[in-house]
C-alpha cells in the first residue's frame, strides 16, 4: 500500500529557476521530449501562468504552447494549466489585479488527477521559489513541498549565479525539498573558465553533484514559440536514466 502511494506521489519533477526568463520552460520541454521518446506518457503542468498571451480572444499559456510545439510531436503529451493571468507579474499581484485567487489546494488536486493518468508529470513553476501565490503567505515553494516533488533548478551560468543558485538551493533544503539537479545555462559561444569555476564551486558549496553546465541552443525563443536548434542540444541535458531516477 505504502509502495503504491509512494509511486503515485513521486512520478513528477518540479522545474524552478533563480528568476524569471532563465530557462524553466526550455528545461521542461526537453525533459518531456526525453521521456516521451522513450515511450512514456507525459503531462506538462503549469499551475500558474502570468503574462499569458492572448490568442483568438482568449488567454493562452505560451509556455504550454512551446512545450507542445517542441515535445508534442511525440505521442502521449498532455499539457495543462490551472491559472492564467494577463499581467506579467508575480502571481499574487497578477491575481489581485485580475480578480483571481490562487488556491494551493486546487493546484494539489489538479496535480494528483494529472499524475494518476500519466507515467510522468513535469510541473513548471513561475519565477522562482520565493514568489508569492497569494496574499496569505503561500509561496511557490509550497507547491513542490505539498506535492512531495524534487526540483530541478535552472540558472544562468555566468556572473551572479553563485549567489542566486546557492540561495535557491539553501531555501529548498530548509523546506525539505530535494534539489535533484541544477542546470546552468551558458549564453557564451563556449562555457567560459568563469562559468566552469561557478559550476565547481556550486558543487562544493551545495553538495549537489548533478550540476550541468550547458550551452544555450541557437534561435530558441519561448515567447515567439521558436524551438531553433534545441533538438540538437538535447544531449547536454540529463539523460533518461537520471531523470527517471529522480522520480523513483
Ligand atoms: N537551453 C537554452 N537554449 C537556448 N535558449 C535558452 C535556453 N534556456 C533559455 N533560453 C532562452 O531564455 C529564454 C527564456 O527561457 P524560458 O525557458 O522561457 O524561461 P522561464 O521559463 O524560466 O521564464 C528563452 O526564450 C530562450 O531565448
Ligand atoms: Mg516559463
Amino acid at each position: 500500500m505504502g509502495g503504491i502511494l509512494k509511486q503515485v506521489m513521486s512520478n513528477g519533477l518540479f522545474i524552478t529557476a533563480t528568476s524569471t526568463g532563465i530557462g524553466k520552460t526550455v528545461v521542461s520541454a526537453v525533459l518531456c521530449r526525453i521521456l516521451l521518446r522513450a515511450g512514456f506518457s507525459v503531462c506538462y503542468y503549469k499551475p500558474v501562468q502570468t503574462g499569458a498571451a492572448v490568442s483568438g480572444g482568449r488567454l493562452v499559456s505560451q509556455d504550454a504552447a512551446f512545450v507542445e510545439n517542441f515535445a508534442g510531436a511525440s505521442r502521449g503529451l498532455k499539457t495543462h494549466f490551472t491559472y492564467l493571468f494577463k499581467k506579467p507579474a508575480s502571481p499574487h499581484y497578477a491575481a489581485k489585479l485580475e480578480s483571481g485567487d490562487v488556491n494551493l489546494v486546487t493546484i494539489i488536486t489538479d496535480y494528483h488527477s494529472l499524475s494518476q493518468s500519466h507515467d510522468y508529470t513535469i510541473v513548471e513553476g513561475a519565477g522562482g521559489l520565493y514568489v508569492p501565490l497569494n496574499d496569505n503567505g503561500v509561496l511557490m515553494a509550497d507547491v513542490p513541498e505539498a506535492l512531495e516533488l524534487g526540483i530541478i533548478l535552472a540558472a544562468n551560468a555566468g556572473l551572479g549565479t553563485i549567489n542566486h543558485t546557492g540561495l535557491s538551493c539553501d531555501f529548498a533544503r530548509r523546506r525539505n525539498i530535494p534539489v535533484r539537479a541544477v542546470i546552468l545555462i551558458s549564453h557564451e559561444e563556449q562555457p567560459t573558465p568563469l562559468e566552469r569555476e561557478n559550476r565547481e564551486v556550486l558543487v562544493k558549496l551545495t553538495g549537489i553533484k548533478d550540476i550541468y553546465l550547458i550551452s544555450a541552443a541557437g534561435g530558441v525563443d519561448v515567447d515567439k514559440n521558436l524551438t531553433g536548434e534545441l533538438e540538437q542540444s538535447i544531449d547536454q541535458f540529463p539523460p533518461l536514466d537520471k531523470i527517471r531516477g529522480w522520480m523513483a
